[in-house]
């Protein structure tokens, strides 16, 4: 098997005065800022990643935001750039998450678009994938995962597809306490793989890290964590508090 390392990420979300990121950004330094058996990733809101930035020089811990425009720069008020991102020392980019799809009207022909301007930019795109609960009771989760997955991919060459990361997120289980079963979750994550050695051969696919997430948290986390396909997490409400992240990132290392 592919020893892939594991990656823990932080998807903060709309939380957070810059001043309140900076402090739980300091306290996640003091704890996990030497973590090298795992990779961490925190996304703050744009308004904290200039100051999270800065207290993770240094340290082992990434920076990611969580959306970001295709065009480089230009007449999109109130949107942000990949240069700019990259300004800042971000090296990730969560992009194509399911409240982006649901209340920004974010489509697949869209996400594509910004994942492929990420790629040029040397920005890791986190692409969020996953099916809404009457999806699944409707039977269609494997569809509409493949749908996403493969227009949100299209285009990209098989040099950059190293670079990529996965996160199935299934809506039904984000910020609602109901995790997906360990097989439910599995299910979907080797279909996933499965899909990504079709678009880019095995060697390839097999380095892909894809992520869990929804409702993520220390006490569920080594369950999930041990299934061949799940390379680790994207957290949203467990990761606002430093004792939970630390927690799921040495959940990951201990695998
Ligand atoms: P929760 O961990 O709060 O369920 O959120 C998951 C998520 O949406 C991460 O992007």
């Amino acid at each position: 098997m592919a020893s892939r390392k594991k990656l823990i990420a932080g998807n903060w979300k709309m939380n957070k005065t810059s001043a309140d990121a900076v402090a739980l950004v300091q306290e996640l330094v003091g704890a996990i800022g030497r973590q090298v058996d795992v990779d961490v990733v925190v996304c703050p809101p744009f308004t904290a990643l200039e100051g999270v930035g800065k207290v993770l020089e240094g340290s082992s811990v990434k920076l990611g935001a969580q959306n970001m425009h295709f065009e480089a720069n230009g007449a999109y008020t109130g949107e942000i750039s990949a240069p700019m991102l990259r300004a800042l020392f971000a090296t990730h980019v969560i992009l194509g998450h399911s409240e982006r799809r649901a209340y920004f009207g974010e489509t697949d022909a869209l996400v594509n678009k910004k994942l492929l301007a990420a790629l040029k930019n040397q920005l890791r795109p986190i692409l969020c994938v996953g099916e809404t609960l009457a999806e699944r009771e409707a039977g269609t989760t494997l569809k509409v995962v493949q749908t996403q997955l493969e227009a949100g991919l299209d285009g990209v060459s098989k040099e950059l597809a190293s670079s990529i990361i996965v996160a199935y997120e299934p809506v039904w289980a984000i910020g609602t306490g109901k995790v997906a079963t360990t097989e439910q979750a599995q299910e979907v994550h080797g279909f996933i793989r499965g899909l990504l050695t079709k678009l880019f051969g095995e060697a390839l696919a097999m380095r892909v890290r894809i992520l869990y997430g929804g409702s993520m948290k220390p006490a569920n986390a080594p369950e999930l964590l041990a299934q061949k396909d799940i390379d680790g997490g994207l957290i949203g409400g467990a990761s606002l508090e430093a004792r939970s992240f630390v927690d799921l990132v040495n959940a990951a290392a201990a695998k």
